[in-house]
């Protein structure tokens, strides 16, 4: 789309939120729930749950009016617009006024919301619906400060990078690996985009991106064993229940956890390195070992892009939003000291400063999209995956020789039965405490970290 044309696009967002959010608190349906709801009796259990998660966001939407979800929406497409233009600049001035904008109208959302306890719960509660500022903020406390533990034990140790290799030679080899995932050709699609991302069209159609770059042979393949964990999750949803709750996604959190698994877990796993050397010296023609391409994979390095980062301080960055982004909505921290909040909190928990806003505040689009609440999603991802991946080791004996030897499929029942099939009859943490039998903690996810990096 031409720059020219953001304002009316953001006019046609405002128009879309205001017939969607008619359509969600107009009285036929609200009456049809209530009568559906009164007749439990005759409801099976998920379509009780359906009923009782449909009623949860109706009840939001009704507190909410019509005026602020469009104002959400229109500055939501305008900062957006702005943030593309101000960032390759490092301009946080022109995007401050709509920024602020959007964050007054987070604020006013919450403020809609009172049954919560604080105004932050009510922003978590979109993409992580249960989860409370109460339990993350000493949960991500732990984390970080066992994270800045391990991290500086650490510091200095860098493998070289494979040798660069063609566009077409990474495509084999992704395609090789796609094979043996047997992801179906005839549900999926893949393409290369700027940035790597899933999404589901709709049943028997889901599709994800990559991006390939010559000088990191093994991007692409990380970018595609991420999106592939969402796309699987997408795929083994409950067929019966499609468009429903309980065909539905647990949570954001669920669902980076499932591409967290695949890309980290399996994926940087000595097992999967011994299925993936043959195939690396075949498409990319690069001789190189096991032990080699293990380190390669495992680069542990504090820095400043989010979405580069590794598995130890990848985390970080994390809490570092969440610390922000709760500070701005309680109205504590400012919109033109956020640029300074920013850099002092990259010096405190990962030591490196950004130079420059493009590589610091303005990075990533979420804020400027108006997902505030959003990020977590992402650390509870790594948290949720762990401890399930625990789970899973013990439950399967077998699974490292499966790996090594390119046998995914014990894997992938388990996924689907244990958390895939379940959608929204459960919440996130409910669900990993019925899988694993414990609470959540930051525990599993700091032990295989220790473990890996000794
Ligand atoms: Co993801």
């Amino acid at each position: 789309m031409p720059s020219a044309g953001s304002g009316a696009r953001a006019a046609q967002f405002e128009l879309m939120a205001r017939y969607s959010h008619r359509a969600m608190i107009s009285s036929e349906f609200a009456d049809a729930l209530a009568e559906l709801i009164n007749s439990t009796e005759n409801l099976s259990t998920d379509d009780q749950i359906n009923l009782r998660e449909i009623q949860r966001q109706v009840k939001r939407a009704q507190a909410i009016p019509e005026s602020l979800r469009a104002e959400q929406a229109r500055f939501s497409a305008l900062c957006h617009a702005a943030w593309i233009e101000a960032r390759p600049q490092s301009d946080f001035s022109k995007v401050a006024p709509l920024l602020r904008k959007l964050v007054d109208l987070a604020r006013a959302e919450a403020a809609c919301l009172p049954e919560f306890q604080q105004p932050y719960d009510a922003l978590l509660d979109i993409y992580e619906a249960g989860t409370t500022t109460a339990e993350l903020a000493p949960l991500f406390e732990e984390l970080a400060n066992n994270l800045t533990q391990l991290l500086s034990k650490f510091k200095g140790k860098k493998s070289q990078l494979l040798p660069s290799s063609s566009v077409s030679s990474q495509q084999k080899l992704v395609e090789n690996v796609l094979a043996d995932l047997h992801f179906p050709k005839t549900a999926s699609r893949l393409d290369v985009a700027a940035h790597p991302f899933m999404t589901t069209i709709g049943r028997g159609d889901t599709r994800i991106t990559t991006r390939y770059d010559q000088t990191n042979s093994l991007s692409a393949l990380y970018s595609v064993l991420h999106e592939y964990g969402h796309a699987l999750y997408e795929m083994n949803l409950d067929e019966d229940q499609v468009g429903l709750p309980c065909g539905s996604a647990c949570s954001l959190g669920i669902h980076e956890s499932q591409s967290r698994l695949w890309e980290n877990l399996v994926g940087r796993s000595f097992a999967f390195m011994q299925y993936l050397q043959p195939k690396v010296t075949a498409a990319l023609n690069l001789s190189c070992s096991i032990e080699e391409l293990l380190q390669n994979a495992n680069q542990i390095e504090a820095s400043l892009i989010r979405v580069e980062a590794d598995e130890v301080t990848y985390s970080q960055h994390i809490v570092i939003r969440f610390l922000l982004e709760e500070q701005l909505i309680n109205g504590r921290l400012q919109i033109e000291d956020l640029p300074e909040a920013w850099n002092s909190l990259y010096q405190k928990y990962l030591g490196v400063k950004p130079q420059n806003n493009r590589d610091g505040v303005m990075q990533d689009i979420h804020w400027y999209s108006g997902m505030i609440g959003y990020f977590p999603t992402y650390a509870l991802g790594n948290l949720y995956a762990a401890q399930l991946w625990q789970h899973v080791r013990a439950s399967i004996p077998q699974l490292d020789q499966q790996i090594a030897k390119g046998e995914f499929s014990t894997l992938q029942s388990y996924l689907k039965e244990n958390v895939h099939k379940v959608g929204m009859r459960m919440h996130a943490k409910d669900l990993i405490e019925a899988i694993t039998k414990k609470p959540l903690t930051s525990q599993p996810f700091i032990d295989y970290l220790a473990t890996k990096i000794q």
